[in-house]
């Protein structure tokens, strides 16, 4: 396992991403509520390039007629079809068994850092 520190973390504001490549993945590093992810920019359903995706929230579970906002800036919609999925997981919206790659982040010094296994 290697731990590439590719952005200072500054280099991302709160609720933005940037997109990086590493050992020619291009992955997309999240900053949510002052926390980094780190997302594969590649989508599951068809590979449109996830990180050009919308970041938003989504409605909770409620009862019927009821409509409860939450998750804010934690949910990114595929910019092809629309797909969700959980920034904080990668797991989609809409089933346990579809999910965006994700990878371990580490911050260290002020650098943001992901985690790659060697496969
Ligand atoms: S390519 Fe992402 S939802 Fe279709």
């Amino acid at each position: 396992m290697t731990v590439h520190y590719v952005l200072d973390t500054d280099a991302v504001s709160e609720g933005g991403h940037a997109v990086v490549t590493i050992e020619g993945k291009s992955i997309g590093i999240y900053r949510v509520n002052n926390e980094y992810f780190a997302l594969n920019n590649y989508c599951p359903h068809q590979g449109a390039p996830m990180c050009a995706g919308l970041v938003s929230g989504t409605t909770m579970p409620s009862d019927v007629y009821e409509y409860e906002y939450g998750k804010s800036g934690e949910i990114i919609r595929c910019p092809w079809h629309g797909w969700e999925f959980d920034i904080r997981t990668g797991k989609s919206l809409f089933n346990d068994k579809v999910w965006v790659k994700t990878y371990k982040v580490n911050v260290e010094d002020g650098k943001v850092g992901v985690e790659l296994k060697r496969e």
